[in-house]
């Protein structure tokens, strides 16, 4: 037995090293130890008799009642070992503890306490984040670390309140990671938090602020356009292209199409003879779009007179003939020739307006299938039967 001088000035027995072992941390070692370090597995720290397993907790320099959260025995459990509750490690801390404060009175052998405040477990997070933590001890705090995915970071040690760490997570992989503070007294005690669990979220993408590129392809400039014919244009986007409006002679033309190629069918006949421009305006899903440069392009259509000669070259050959000839003939309208045009009764020279023919153009009944013909057209078939229907 060791005596020492207690403040009060009596003089008190204190326990041996292996008396104090025997109290404070042999049973638990026995508890939970003893299956493999208690029979057969070297280094036998945990057999039956306290005095050979303190025997061997020293020769093995397992145990540092200076600095006990560095002892081996805690290290190895506190990284988990063959299945063993980390947690553990704080017990088998305790009981070391339990143990240094026998053998020294004056001793603290009580551990900080600490908390992470923020971020709350489980919580998911971008951007920069404030880790707060908070510490206290019987005697004082001395410091405070952050253990980040299970690694102190003990250069950013906090030495007073508040202990806390912004966290940019953006230069953190996107995921789970875990957070924890170790505190630690003048006496060297560590005091350790629960472990909280966050989740990372991966970085949205900014908006999209890149605009679509468009232009037309068809018709090309300075073009003569003449009948019926595509619109094209041709349009890409770094995200997608959800839409592409034409504009002809600055006014939106047809409906917006939706889905590549983008064209849209122009019959020139509805426009006058001369200059006209195009172009195409494409969007995005956000709302970002481009008009194309503009297409200049001409129409030259066959100006409507009203002859038959005319007449029968750019609307009864092209857009009547198919239904009424010498074998199709359709009410026995034959539009092949001057005579059978004229023979039809559809055609009451000098007077267009009891012409079946202009009736039936006139109202947009003929030609039945097809392209109508044009305001112009009509215009040139009524003047001619007017005329007195020449040939
Ligand atoms: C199921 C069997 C088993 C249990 C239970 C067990 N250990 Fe071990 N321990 C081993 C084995 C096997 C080794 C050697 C391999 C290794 O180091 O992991 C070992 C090694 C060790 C070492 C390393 C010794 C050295 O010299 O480096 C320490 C320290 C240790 N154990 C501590 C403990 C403590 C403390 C407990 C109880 C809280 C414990 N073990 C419970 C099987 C066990
Ligand atoms: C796709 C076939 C088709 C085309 C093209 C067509 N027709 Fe017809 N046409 C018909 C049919 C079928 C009838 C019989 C009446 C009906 O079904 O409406 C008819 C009847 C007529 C009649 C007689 C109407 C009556 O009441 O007796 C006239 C006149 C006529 N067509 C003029 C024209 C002219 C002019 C054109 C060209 C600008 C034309 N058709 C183009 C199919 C066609």
């Amino acid at each position: 037995m060791l005596a020492s001088q207690t403040p009060g000035g009596s003089n008190v027995a204190l326990p041996s090293s292996e008396e104090a072992f025997a109290k404070a941390l042999h049973p638990l070692l026995r508890q939970k130890c003893a299956e493999c370090h208690g029979v057969a597995q070297r280094p036998l720290f945990a057999v039956l008799d306290p005095v050979k397993a303190h025997t061997t907790l020293t020769e093995h320099q397992l145990v540092n009642l200076n600095d006990v959260s560095n002892s081996a025995i805690v290290q190895k459990v506190r990284i988990g070992h063959n299945g063993l509750d980390p947690g553990l490690g704080y017990l088998i801390e305790d009981g070391i503890l339990l143990w240094a404060g026998q053998l020294n009175p004056g001793r603290d052998v009580t551990r900080p306490t600490t908390f992470i405040m923020e971020p709350k477990a489980n919580a998911v997070i971008t951007g920069t984040v404030l880790i707060q933590a908070v510490a206290s001890d019987n005697v004082g705090v001395t410091g405070v670390q952050l253990i980040l995915d299970g690694t102190a970071l003990e250069k950013i040690e906090a030495k007073t309140p508040p202990f806390a760490w912004p966290w940019d997570t953006s230069k953190a992989t996107p995921g789970i990671h875990t957070l924890a503070t170790r505190a630690r007294d003048a006496a060297g005690n560590w005091g350790f938090s629960p472990v909280v669990t966050v989740t990372i979220e991966a970085q949205a993408a900014g908006p999209d602020t890149v605009a679509p590129t468009v232009s037309v392809t068809s018709p090309q400039v300075n073009a003569v356009l003449t009948g019926v014919t595509n619109l094209v244009a041709s349009a890409s986007d770094n995200v997608g292209v959800v839409g592409v409006q034409f504009i002809l002679d600055g006014v939106n033309f047809g409906a917006e199409d939706t889905t590549a190629p983008f064209s849209v069918s122009l019959d020139t006949k509805t426009l006058t003879n001369g200059n006209h421009t195009v172009s195409a305006k494409a969007r995005d899903a956000a709302g970002n779009s481009t008009t194309s440069v503009v297409v200049n392009f001409s129409v030259n259509n066959p100006v409507p007179t009203a002859t038959f000669a005319w007449i029968s070259q750019n609307i009864f050959g092209p857009k009547c003939v198919s239904c009424h000839n010498a074998t199709t003939h359709y009410n026995n309208v034959d539009l092949s020739s001057y005579s059978k045009v004229m023979s039809t009764g559809s055609v009451v020279a000098g007077s267009p307006s009891t012409s079946k023919m202009v009736i039936e153009i006139n109202s947009g009944a003929m030609p039945k299938a097809g392209t109508k013909l044009t305001p112009a057209e009509v215009g040139a078939v009524s003047t001619w039967i007017q005329n007195g229907a020449p040939n």
